[in-house]
C-alpha cells in the first residue's frame, strides 16, 4: 500500500490512521520500539522544514532509522525513476518522497518493492491532511459534521482537505477565487462533490459565519516562491487574493480556530494578528505533524 492522496484509503481507514496519530502523540513509549531496524529514505527534490523533521523524528522515536536524502546529490538527478527506485526499495522499508510531479511519484510507487508515502507533490499533501484532522479531532471531539473553511487558492493542500474531509464526516467549504491548474483532479472533485460534504463559495464572510476552523496556505507555490520568472503571477495573485486573507478582522464574529499548514507568508495569506491570536492552533497543527507521520508510517508498514 501507498500513500499518494486517500483513493486507495476508506474513510474507515483513514479514520484509524487519525485515532492511531492521537493514541501515539499521548501515549509515545508504547511505540518506542515498534520499528526497530526498519529503515525510511526520505527523498526531496523541494525544501522542507515540517515534513522532513516529522518523519525523521518519527522514525528515530519509533526505533527506527531515517536517511535525507537530496535528490539533486544522487543519481536519481541522472537516470531513470524507476531503475532507481528498484534498486533503493530492496535496501529500505519505506520511501518518503517531495518531488515536484505527481508524475514522477506515480512512477516510483509502481517501481517500489517498499510503501511509498507522497510527501507532498503539486497535486496532493496527504500527510499535512491527516495532521490537519488530527488537530481538528482533538479541539472538537469528533469529527461528524465539524466545519472546515478554506479560503485561498485551490491547490494541492487544498485537494488532500477536499478529499480527507469529505471521507471523514468533515464539511468542507472552500473559497477559492485562484485554482492552480498543475493542482486540478476533477475524480476528487467530483467524488467529493457525491459525499455532499464540499461546496464552493466566494462569499467568504458567509463562509466563516459558521466556521469550526478556517484554514489558509501560502498563495504561491514553494518552487515558485523566489523566482523572478514568477513575479508578475505573484503580483497578480497578491491583488486578487488581498480581500481573502484571514485576519482578526474577518474572524472577529467567529469561534472558529484559525489553521495554517505552514510556512507561513505573513502579511499575505494571512495576518500577524491572526497568527498570534487565541483562536489560532496554528504551531499545534504543525506539532501534529509528528504523530502524523508515526501514524502513517505504522500503517503502511502493517503495524495496525
Ligand atoms: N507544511 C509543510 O509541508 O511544511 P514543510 O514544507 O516545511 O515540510
Amino acid at each position: 500500500m501507498h500513500l499518494i492522496n486517500f483513493k486507495d484509503l476508506s474513510g474507515q481507514q483513514l479514520m484509524e490512521i487519525i485515532d492511531k496519530g492521537i493514541d501515539i502523540k499521548h501515549n509515545p513509549e508504547k511505540y518506542r520500539t515498534i520499528l526497530d531496524s526498519k529503515s525510511l529514505a526520505m527523498i526531496f527534490q523541494k525544501t522542507s522544514t515540517r515534513t522532513r523533521v516529522a518523519f525523521e523524528v518519527a522514525m528515530t522515536q519509533l526505533g527506527g532509522h531515517a536517511l535525507y536524502i537530496d535528490w539533486r546529490t544522487t543519481n536519481f538527478a541522472l537516470a531513470d525513476i524507476s531503475d532507481e527506485t528498484q534498486y533503493l526499495s530492496r535496501n529500505v522499508d519505506c520511501i518518503m518522497a517531495r518531488l515536484i510531479k505527481n508524475v514522477d511519484l506515480q512512477s516510483m510507487a509502481k517501481a517500489s518493492r517498499v510503501p511509498v508515502i507522497n510527501g507532498c507533490d503539486e497535486k496532493y499533501h496527504p500527510s499535512q491532511a491527516i495532521a490537519d484532522l488530527i488537530t481538528m479531532k482533538e479541539k472538537k471531539g469528533t469529527l461528524e459534521s465539524v466545519k472546515l473553511v478554506y479560503i485561498g487558492i485551490h491547490n494541492n493542500v487544498c485537494n488532500s482537505l477536499v478529499e480527507g474531509c469529505t471521507k471523514s464526516g468533515v464539511k468542507i467549504t472552500t473559497v477559492t477565487p485562484i485554482f492552480n491548474e498543475p493542482s486540478r483532479d476533477n475524480e476528487l472533485l467530483e467524488n467529493a462533490k457525491k459525499t455532499g460534504l464540499w461546496e464552493t463559495t466566494l462569499d467568504i464572510r458567509k463562509a466563516v459565519q459558521y466556521a469550526d476552523f478556517v484554514y489558509t496556505d501560502t498563495w504561491i507555490d514553494m518552487e515558485f516562491f523566489q523566482d523572478s520568472k514568477f513575479d508578475a503571477e505573484k503580483e497578480k495573485r497578491i491583488k486578487l487574493m488581498m480581500p481573502y486573507q484571514i485576519n482578526n478582522e474577518l474572524v472577529k464574529e467567529s469561534n472558529a480556530y484559525v489553521m495554517h499548514d505552514m510556512p507561513i507568508h505573513r502579511g499575505y495569506e494571512i495576518s500577524a494578528d491572526a497568527i498570534e491570536s487565541p483562536k489560532s492552533v496554528i504551531y499545534e497543527q504543525s506539532k501534529n505533524r509528528l504523530c502524523s507521520a508515526k501514524a502513517t508510517l505504522l500503517k503502511l508498514l502493517e503495524k495496525y
